[in-house]
């Protein structure tokens, strides 16, 4: 299976960004890991701290790939550009995020990506990544 995880603002920093929130582990580091591990599928990783970037990305992959595990980060709630790309593509996005957004300030409880995704996985860390994986191959 083609997958491609996409990654918005800040998430270049993890290992090094509010560690208590997101952890020690950088996400290269954990994606090497988890290509590894499902060394049988085709996992690509892209991405950016720019909003425009992630709908061009979206786009691109949107009619290739069997599926996008997507972390759109602050986008998640405020981004109407990114949630019309995800309903605008055929390939099914699972969205994810490391902590629980739902135990922390309200303005992180809305998402504008999950009325369009096919599945919302909150609060595994960056297990969260490799359960939205898991989703797929199932
Ligand atoms: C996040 C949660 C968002 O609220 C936050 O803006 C992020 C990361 C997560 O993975 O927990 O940058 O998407």
């Amino acid at each position: 299976m083609k997958i491609i995880i996409i990654n918005g603002p800040n998430l270049n920093l993890l290992g090094r960004r509010e560690n208590n929130i997101y952890g020690n582990e950088t996400f290269n580091d954990f994606f090497e890991k988890l290509q590894k591990k499902y060394a049988n599928q085709e996992v690509s990783y892209f991405q950016s701290n720019i909003e425009g970037e992630l709908i061009d990305k979206i786009q691109e992959v949107g009619y290739k790939y069997d599926g996008i595990i997507l972390n759109a980060a602050a986008y998640t709630h405020t981004s109407i550009g990114i949630a019309d790309a995800v309903k605008a593509i055929e390939t099914p996005v699972v969205e994810v995020h490391i902590s629980n957004t739902f135990s922390r300030e309200t303005f992180r409880h809305k998402s504008y990506i999950s009325p369009n995704a096919k599945g919302v996985i909150v609060g595994f860390g960056l297990q969260s990544y490799e359960l939205a994986l898991q989703s797929f191959l199932t």
